[in-house]
């Protein structure tokens, strides 16, 4: 079936409607969850700024709860994120950090800690997030590097002592955070996650297909038959009527391109919001509307469905949804489905 996203109990969602602490609406969640999915990505536990604040001090609490409640109800966990330009701690790489040789010790440690920590737990791991610049115009069509951004804190320490003459530059983080992420749990599938993916996918590609270049012929590769990156993580944050729009061409376009790159597929953080729709009423003909954008991904899908490996959904139901003003999730805000999830499931 389809899959969900995020953690059950929805404490750690900033922006949630303070009803959210009512112990009734949490227990409606878990049963509407434990009905529906099979897999959990965790909002926001597994961030860095969550998991670590400080040098060499790691604190998992929260996330070995959700751990623990996915065991008990047997769903999997995907976990989200190692190396990310937001929700991260200064100590990895500013301050004293912003250079080549204390950023890569720094992300060398946390993701054999962190990735160490959930081996065995976790099915896979978003390694990066987010790496690629929305400017896709930076982007010289050959070169993945000239699209990435270059005000991520891992870019501009990894940039201060890049030795250009020997090829290296601030994109280096990645290729390095891929290598731990394998070698912490081996077992685990690397993914690339990263948003208005429609736009970005050929950088996407590329770099994809360069590391796993450069890794067939590292030492430290010791399976020369899988590959480094293994699987894209396309976010599909969607808009009703503005960009980017849920457009069938580029959306398979996209996943073409992931296809002829020999990588898996997962929809990571689906959801179709209205702009600023706001008032918590869904008329017959908006539901509708936004149930035959779900249905248009939903064909797309099935169509790939031997390289997709989940769907997620960005939350569990609009009241919670880091978007909930456009309320773009398939369960509204009694956690009653909308027109929506019949459409997803066969029966709209
Ligand atoms: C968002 C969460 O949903 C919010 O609760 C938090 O305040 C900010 O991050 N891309 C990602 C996710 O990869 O981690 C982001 O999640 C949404 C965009």
């Amino acid at each position: 079936g389809s899959n969900a996203d995020a953690t059950p109990w929805g404490q750690e969602n900033d922006q949630a409607d303070p009803a959210l602490k009512d112990a009734s609406i949490i227990s409606q969640t878990e049963a509407m969850f434990k009905a529906q999915y099979n897999v959990v990505t965790p909002e926001n536990v597994m961030k860095p700024e969550n998991i670590s604040k400080a040098a060499n001090t790691y604190d998992y609490t929260a996330a070995d709860k959700l751990i623990a409640w996915s065991k008990a109800n047997n769903i999997a966990v995907h976990a989200h994120t190692l190396v990310w330009h937001q929700q991260s701690p200064a100590w990895l790489n500013k301050g004293d950090a912003a250079n080549r040789a204390s950023a890569k010790a720094n992300l060398e440690s946390y993701i054999a800690n962190v990735a160490g920590h959930f081996k065995g737990e976790v099915i896979s791991w978003d390694v990066v997030n987010e790496a690629f610049s929305d400017n896709t115009s930076t982007f010289d069509g050959s070169d993945w590097r000239t699209g990435l951004r270059k005000d991520s804190p891992w870019y501009i320490a990894y940039e201060s002592g890049a030795d250009a003459s020997k090829g290296e530059s601030g994109a280096d983080y990645i290729y390095d955070a891929y290598v731990a992420a394998r070698l912490a749990d081996p077992d685990a599938t690397l993914y690339y996650n990263d948003y208005n993916e429609t736009y970005k996918f050929e950088e996407i590609a590329q770099m994809a297909e360069s590391l796993n270049e450069k890794w067939a012929t590292d030492s430290r590769n010791t399976d020369p038959a899988r590959k480094l990156v293994e699987g894209i993580g396309m976010q599909s944050h969607f808009w009703v009527g503005q960009d980017p729009d849920v457009d069938a061409t580029e959306v398979e376009t996209t996943i073409a391109r992931f296809v002829q790159a020999g990588l898996r597929i997962s929809v990571s953080e689906l959801d179709i919001s209205f702009a600023a729709n706001n008032n918590y009423h869904l008329d017959e003909a908006r539901q509708a509307q936004q149930a035959a954008l779900y249905g248009t991904l939903f064909e797309i899908y099935k169509k790939y469905a031997d390289n997709i490996d989940r769907v997620t959904f960005w939350g569990k139901a609009d009241l919670q949804s880091w978007r909930s003003s456009g309320m773009p999730l398939l369960f509204d805000n009694s956690y009653a489905p909308k027109a929506a999830f019949w459409t997803v499931i066969g029966l709209g």
